[in-house]
């Protein structure tokens, strides 16, 4: 029997890595791993190291970095997604944000392109606080950010993931469009007040405004263009038109989705927080 081939993207990031997991389990389905560090590389910002990481795929999970909000993104998955039709790719599952303009042209672009797709609209992830940009801050005991007032309904990777594999496998979700979120609003100083008690440690939160926020990124010599991308999504993404949960993941996956507390707990006992310094 042909096993089918699916190429994913991102593969040591927060989602692809998990969906990797996922579908190594299954004997139908041959993986291949897209990363820069991968036996044959994957760079977005190298476009000839995509045709060989393409060859003999049917189906592609897309991950884009840094977002498909930065200007560049348009061109670069216009040219990526008429690549893979062209070299016979049946599928593509593009993961994007909640309520971003700017993603969505690259969403039509992919519904335009691809043979059959399904896009993934994920909220804010509860990784970042354990695998990406506010894990160092919760390791300080100190977590400094704007839009402190804001209710945002994290997503846990691991949800995400199990529906991008559903999607992957699945036709039924072929030209759907879904909207990811947990089950819970929280605000930012709600969400370290979790991770605090879950690992029984103080960490002090500041709500700082936008302007001081980018001022304090801008001392600590983080690039220009990262600075761009969080100013924009801090004031774009969390200005309350995301404020809302739905419930595409319980459709999917016939499941709750999971609650922040209970990523917090799990989280606390892998030991990645045990050396938080308040
Ligand atoms: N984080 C969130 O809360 C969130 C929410 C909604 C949507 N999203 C979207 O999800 C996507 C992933 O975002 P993320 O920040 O969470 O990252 P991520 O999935 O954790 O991915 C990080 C990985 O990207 C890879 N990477 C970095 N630069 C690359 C390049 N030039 N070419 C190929 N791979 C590269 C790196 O892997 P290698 O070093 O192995 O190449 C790294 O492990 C973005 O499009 C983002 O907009 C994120």
């Amino acid at each position: 029997m042909n096993k089918k081939k699916i190429l994913v993207l991102g593969a040591n990031g927060k989602t692809g890595s998990r969906v990797i997991d996922r579908l190594q389990k299954i004997s139908e389905v041959e993986v291949r791993m897209g990363s820069r560090n991968a036996a044959q590389p994957f760079d977005w910002e190298n476009a000839e190291t995509w045709f060989p990481v393409l060859q003999d795929i049917d189906s592609v999970y897309i991950t884009f970095q840094p977002d498909l909000a930065v200007p560049a993104a348009v061109a670069i998955i216009q040219k990526f997604a008429s690549l893979a039709t062209s070299l016979g790719v049946q599928k593509m599952v593009l993961l994007s944000g909640r309520g971003e303009k700017e993603a969505q042209v690259c969403e039509e672009i992919i519904k335009n392109t691809a043979k059959n797709w399904t896009i993934v609209r994920a909220s804010w992830f509860n990784q970042n606080f354990s695998e990406s940009f506010f894990l160092e801050p919760i390791l300080a005991g100190f977590v400094a950010l704007p839009r402190a007032k804001a209710l945002e309904p994290f997503t846990d990777a691991n949800d995400i993931a199990d529906v991008v594999v559903e999607c992957l496998l699945n036709e039924k979700h072929n030209n759907q469009t879904y909207e990811l979120t947990g089950p819970k609003l929280l605000t930012f100083p709600e969400a370290v007040a979790e991770i605090a008690k879950a690992t029984d440690k103080e960490i002090h939160f500041q709500a700082l405004s936008l302007e001081e926020y980018v001022q304090m990124l801008k001392e600590y010599q983080v690039p220009e263009d990262h600075i761009w991308l969080i100013n924009y999504l801090f004031e774009h993404v969390l200005d309350g038109r995301n404020s809302h949960i739905t419930n595409d993941i319980e459709k999917i996956l016939g499941r709750k989705p999971t609650d922040f507390s209970t990523y917090a707990k799990e989280t606390a006992k892998s030991g990645i927080w045990n050396v938080i310094n308040a």
